[in-house]
């Protein structure tokens, strides 16, 4: 007999987990993904730990209430901050969580200088430290916080003079140092990418591992992954949005991010 599909939640402080949502979306096209954007909470890349933590644990226990089989932390400020906490506060709930790509980013330099853009928050975390130690080795890794990155995402202002001179801005000094590869350490940044590649040049490679993160998702989720894979008829799995923000802000942005027309609940916690 079927049982009725168990979802997989995944959240952000905002619109920026959409980045991960799509890759897990394109790998796993019959699962039923839940996603919240805390919207009314952005950003959480210059906020107190234990208030980053508290909301946190908020969506996650609205996801345990909505019986969901894993979830993704598709914010790397959390992750850096956070995951260890919240791994000893769900021991039983997958929890599969996004970091910057330091590792693949120190094998692909060949100038041995990599940037890290990031928030605040991620800059100064244990995560990072704990990841640029592990894998540096020789390579000079360079963690550049980038103000204001993440709330003109949340505008939506993806282009125009004021998002590439912010943009540069972060960049400039980067680049300067000879960093040929640049690690989108926030779920934000991919939204800018065609900015931030266009400033940095050809020879510069950016890495974003929201892919990885859909993958290792897939790996957690043995069964149901193969069950994708080989049911071809399987029907599509919904995706459903909740923000704790302004709906009506959040659903624009999203139906305009996500390439779909969505609504986005308000988020009761
Ligand atoms: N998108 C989040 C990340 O990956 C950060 C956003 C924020 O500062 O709110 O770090």
């Amino acid at each position: 007999m079927n049982q009725a599909p168990q979802p997989i939640g995944v959240f952000d402080s905002g619109v920026g987990g959409l980045s991960v949502l799509r890759e897990i979306r394109a790998l796993l096209p019959s699962e039923e993904l839940l996603y919240v954007a805390d919207s009314g909470h952005a950003p959480y890349g210059d906020k107190a730990v234990q208030q980053v933590q508290a909301r946190a644990e908020r969506i996650i226990g609205f996801f345990v209430a909505q019986q969901v089989r894993a979830v993704v932390v598709a914010c790397n400020t959390v992750t850096g901050l956070s995951i260890q906490a919240l791994r000893q506060q769900f021991p039983q709930l997958p929890l599969v969580a996004i970091e910057p790509a330091v590792k693949p980013a120190v094998a692909a330099t060949r100038s041995g200088t990599v940037g890290v853009l990031a928030t605040q928050n991620t800059v100064r975390s244990p995560g990072l430290a704990r990841l640029i130690a592990a894998h540096a080795g020789p390579v000079r890794v360079l963690a550049q916080a980038c103000p204001g990155w993440v709330e003109m995402v949340e505008r939506g202002e993806l282009d125009g003079a004021a998002s590439k001179a912010a943009v540069a801005a972060c960049l400039e000094p980067l680049l300067a140092q000879g960093a040929d590869v640049l690690v989108l350490g926030c779920t934000h940044y991919p939204f800018l990418r065609p900015l931030i590649e266009q400033r940095a040049g050809p020879g510069v490679q950016v890495l974003d591992p929201a892919a990885a993160v859909a993958r290792e998702l897939q790996r957690r989720l043995p069964l149901q992954a193969a069950q994708n894979q080989t049911t071809q008829t399987a029907a599509a799995g919904s995706t459903r949005f909740w923000s704790s923000g302004d709906c009506a802000h959040a659903s624009g942005l999203i139906s305009r991010l996500w390439g779909e027309p969505v609504r986005a609940a308000a988020l009761p916690v």
